[in-house]
């Protein structure tokens, strides 16, 4: 229950706003205490006086009226969250580019509050890049984004945009207000994916990671507050909203990427499959089958975590190691020689374990000589284990 949850609602111009009354009627009934900011355009689709109704609230939308000043830096501080739904394709821009020409996006800037949006808009606006430039750029300020979801949209159409149902949203609310908050105010860096590393404009060497791991570890910091950049290899897995995600491609791409984002992160997880040797020269055309063999010179690749582990100060750093035979010696030997403070080791001779699959099954060792080890679970449930781990031994 939402029962005492003050929720500020920003109401954007997008036909979805209709659902925005039975949302508040929903947070009502949960008893939550809401607030409601409208844009200009907002007004155009559903009447202030129905929000403020339902809300048992004034309805602002203007930074002053008749000499009443809305104090936009108080609202912000006033909420538990400030929930945007419907998101607009326009306020959406907005929000990325710190613009602040009306009262929700003056609130947006000055907010303390986490900052949640159900985005709303058209299929071709929904998948236009710019779109998701901008959703991406809110990933970065940490701002959470509910997913749209797929229907009868308001041109006619049938696809992706639709704002998500009150329900999903009041159900996505209870997961984030009463989830457990242990990461907040940490910063996060994640790496995850294969690595491509390139023989000529055609061919490359890679490996079988599809990213899986390395993503739900990302989203589970995420989803307990933490501000997650993931360094992500080429893959066609999902990434949850809220998330910075740096594309890369070669192990020299991620490595650059990490030495960037490490200096100022708390914690560091190595989870991405990179590739350990290289092409030593890349052919600028495609090679033509002309010899009856072929050799091709590698060199080895810039080793991310072991460089880390040589840069590192405050910072808590994890590797992964993936073993075929003598597990656990590969894996010490991996924690020492690379100065991590864990090292998550998943076996290939375990059945629901490595690429590919929707499992792990994991043991975690650190520098004290303890050794953690669990069953078979899903990803997402080896991914609480693995931050539920590091922060028990912060804490211990
Ligand atoms: N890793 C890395 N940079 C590389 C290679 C690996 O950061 N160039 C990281 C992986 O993300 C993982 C850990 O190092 O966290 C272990 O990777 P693995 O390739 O298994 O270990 P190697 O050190 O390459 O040892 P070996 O190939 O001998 O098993």
């Amino acid at each position: 229950m939402l029962h005492g949850k003050k929720i500020l609602i920003g109401v954007t111009g997008s036909i979805a706003a209709y659902k925005t009354a039975a949302l508040i009627r929903l947070l009502i009934k949960e008893g939550a205490e809401v607030k409601v900011i409208m844009t200009p355009a907002a007004a155009n689709f559903i009447t202030p006086l129905t929000l403020a109704t339902l809300s048992k609230n004034e309805v602002l939308s203007d930074i002053a009226t008749n000499s009443t000043w809305a104090n936009h830096v108080m609202l912000g501080r006033w909420a538990d969250v400030m929930l945007i739904a419907p998101l607009s394709c326009n306020t959406l821009a907005k929000m990325a580019v710190g613009q602040c020409d009306n009262l929700l996006l003056a609130v947006y800037l000055s907010a303390t509050c986490p900052v949640v949006a159900a985005p709303a808009m058209d299929e071709d606006m929904w998948h236009h890049p710019s779109t998701k430039n901008n959703l991406n750029t809110l990933g970065g300020f940490n701002n959470k984004i509910i997913p749209v979801e797929n229907g009868e949209l308001a041109s006619g159409l049938t696809g992706d945009g639709r704002m998500a149902e009150p329900e999903t949203i009041i159900q996505w609310l209870h997961n984030f207000l009463l989830r457990k908050n242990d990461l907040a105010g940490k910063k996060v860096l994640v790496t995850a994916g294969p690595t491509y590393e390139p023989i000529d404009p055609v061919r490359f060497i890679s490996n079988h990671s599809t990213g899986k791991m390395g993503i739900a570890i990302a989203e589970e910091m995420s989803s307990r507050g933490a501000a997650v950049t993931l360094v992500l290899g080429p893959t066609a897995e999902h990434v949850e909203n809220g998330i910075k995600i740096v594309k890369v491609k070669s192990a020299e791409e991620m490595y650059n990427a990490c030495i960037n984002e490490f200096t100022t992160c708390d914690i560091a997880v190595m989870s991405a499959a990179v590739a350990d040797y290289t092409p030593v020269n890349m052919a600028t055309e495609k090679i033509k089958k002309t010899e009856n063999e072929f050799t091709i010179a590698l060199t080895k690749t810039k080793d991310i975590l072991k460089t880390l582990g040589q840069q590192k100060k405050q910072q808590l750093l994890v590797g992964f190691a993936l073993e075929t035979n003598n597990e656990k010696e590969y894996a010490l030997k991996k924690l020492h020689g690379k100065n991590a403070d864990f090292i998550v080791l998943n076996s290939l001779n375990d059945a629901g374990a490595g690429f590919g699959h929707n499992t792990n099954k994991i043991t975690i060792f650190d520098r004290q000589g303890n050794e953690f080890a669990f069953g078979v679970k899903t990803k997402k449930e080896v991914a609480a284990d693995i931050v539920n781990t590091i922060l028990k031994s912060i804490h211990a």
